[in-house]
């Protein structure tokens, strides 16, 4: 079975966050199963690209409304991934060192998917099963089935999965005709709310419909950004599939981005090593519990709340708190302000930094994660197989994944996204630090939990199976 994965991310080519880690990890596993899967994402200019074997195999062009696009299609020779990869290149489009926030990014991301179409839609390289990521890949879906451009692919089975239903991709009617022309009694599979809705396109028209995990798309019925009322009717296409992760890039006994690797009976000594890093580079002090926060600094995460958080814990109690990520300006500089009166207790770390995120998973005591709003979170899983234990809102793939201590689980976990809330999980926290026995014997638990993608990709497989017609 030849599936292609469509997404904008793909570790390592190209991260902003978990899309990335599960597109550059299911399909090694579906390999790993005896399928074939591929990816194709858009080039982007940065270091991989640079460093990277690129072979052009095809060259085409598409029509975005009045102007034509010529693209280039490249394939990854090396580094092997585990699977083969394919960029779109298309001059002055997509070629781009930041993957989002540019003011074109409709057109970036049409133009994406169009090219894909056009070359797809090509006997030759016609996937068996077309699995599209998020919202910058929701219209392929409906072009796949309703244009008379891409015909070659109606009976091509897709599916979309929903990483994150907070971002839509609306853009206006007035841009309608960036699509080819298609049958137009289906106008209304575009639309939600009187805009286009890629997000909303790619449930109407896809064949099945995934989430990252099977709480986020129940909650999805009741809270999806205004998408409620059609997830609940499209409810029979669609499955909770939760992410897994990449056991061999997230491996604490090989991990090259360590200062020490560990495994199971070297935990203490291994574990020291990298948290004595982090304090002597942080000027934090070894001796107290370290709490850290990874993530984008978003309201979705709760980052908005930490600056509270962190006063109110580091007033009251003898911790330290160590911040990685980059998101919303205004929680940037209330959290950089913080740092002058807490100046040997808490570092923030503004931007992205692969390897000090390893660092940390591998060093902290206990990961924060306050979400308001967690489709599945793949942070918590990387700190249970480091042995960092993670503190949570139970939410989305949180509540799949992080059971209590107090319910005979390995996790801290809280209800609600409020700073009360927060500062008495972290305060549960430090009591079980304090028995040092009962934290280490616990640490030893967590790393033993199996959350590689094994299950997962097997179930994704048996959905694929499932819609494909016997020859
Ligand atoms: P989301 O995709 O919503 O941001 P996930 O928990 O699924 O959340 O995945 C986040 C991924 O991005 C993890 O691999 C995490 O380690 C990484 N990450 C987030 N922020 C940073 C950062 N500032 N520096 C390095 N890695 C980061
Ligand atoms: C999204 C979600 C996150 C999930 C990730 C990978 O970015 O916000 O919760 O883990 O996608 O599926």
């Amino acid at each position: 079975m030849n599936i292609l994965h469509v997404s904008i991310e793909c570790y390592p080519i190209a991260k902003v966050g978990g899309l990335a880690d599960v597109v550059g990890a299911l399909p090694k596993y579906q390999k790993s199963l005896g399928y074939n899967p591929s990816v194709i994402i858009p080039f982007h200019q940065n270091q991989f690209t640079r460093d990277a074997e690129l072979t052009k195999i095809h060259k085409g062009s598409i029509q975005l409304g009045e102007v034509s696009h010529l693209y280039s299609l490249y394939k990854l020779i090396s580094p092997d991934l585990g699977f083969t990869v394919y960029m779109i290149h298309v001059p002055r489009l997509l070629d781009r060192s930041k993957v989002y926030g540019h003011s074109d990014d409709t057109e970036r991301f049409i133009t994406f998917q169009l090219a894909v179409l056009d070359w797809i839609n090509i006997p030759e390289n016609m996937p068996d099963i077309v699995h599209c990521h998020d919202h910058h890949t929701g219209l392929i879906p409906f072009m796949m089935t309703y244009t008379t451009t891409y015909t070659n692919l109606q009976l091509t089975p897709s599916v979309f999965t929903i990483h994150n239903a907070q971002y839509q991709g609306q853009l206006s009617f007035n841009k309608l005709y960036y699509i080819p022309s298609f049958d137009r009694k289906k106008i209304g599979m575009l639309d939600w709310d009187h805009r286009i809705n890629p997000l909303a396109a790619g449930i109407k028209s896809a064949w099945k419909v995934t989430t990252v995990s099977p709480n986020y798309m129940k909650e999805l019925q009741v809270n999806a950004n205004g998408l409620e009322s059609l997830l609940r009717n499209e409810g029979k296409k669609c499955v909770g599939i939760l992410n897994g992760i990449d056991t061999e890039t997230w491996n604490p006994e090989t991990d090259p981005m360590l200062v020490k690797n560990y495994k199971l009976s070297t935990l203490v000594s291994g574990r020291k090593a990298n948290k004595k890093w982090l304090c002597d580079n942080f000027d934090l002090s070894i001796e107290k519990p370290l709490f850290a926060f990874i993530g984008r600094l978003v309201t979705e995460k709760g980052a908005d709340l930490l600056a509270d958080i962190l006063e109110e814990s580091l007033s009251n109690t003898g911790i330290n708190i160590l911040i990685l990520g980059s998101g919303n300006q205004e929680i940037e500089e209330k959290l950089k302000s913080l740092r002058e009166r807490f100046i040997d207790r808490y570092h923030v770390h503004i931007g992205y930094d692969e390897q000090l995120s390893h660092m940390i998973y591998a060093g902290a005591d206990f990961l924060l994660m306050p979400s308001r709003v967690e489709p599945c979170g793949l942070n918590q899983m990387y700190a249970l197989r480091y042995g960092t234990i993670p503190i949570v809102r139970r939410t989305g793939g949180l509540k799949d994944t992080v059971i209590d201590i107090g319910d005979g689980g390995f996790g801290i976990c809280h209800d609600q996204t409020m700073v009360w809330d927060v500062c008495y999980s972290i305060k549960r926290a430090i009591a079980l630090y304090q028995d040092q026995v009962a934290y280490k014997k616990l640490q030893r638990r967590i790393m033993k939990i199996d959350h590689s993608w094994h299950r997962s990709a097997q179930e994704y497989i048996d959905l694929y199976n499932s819609l494909i017609q016997p020859k």
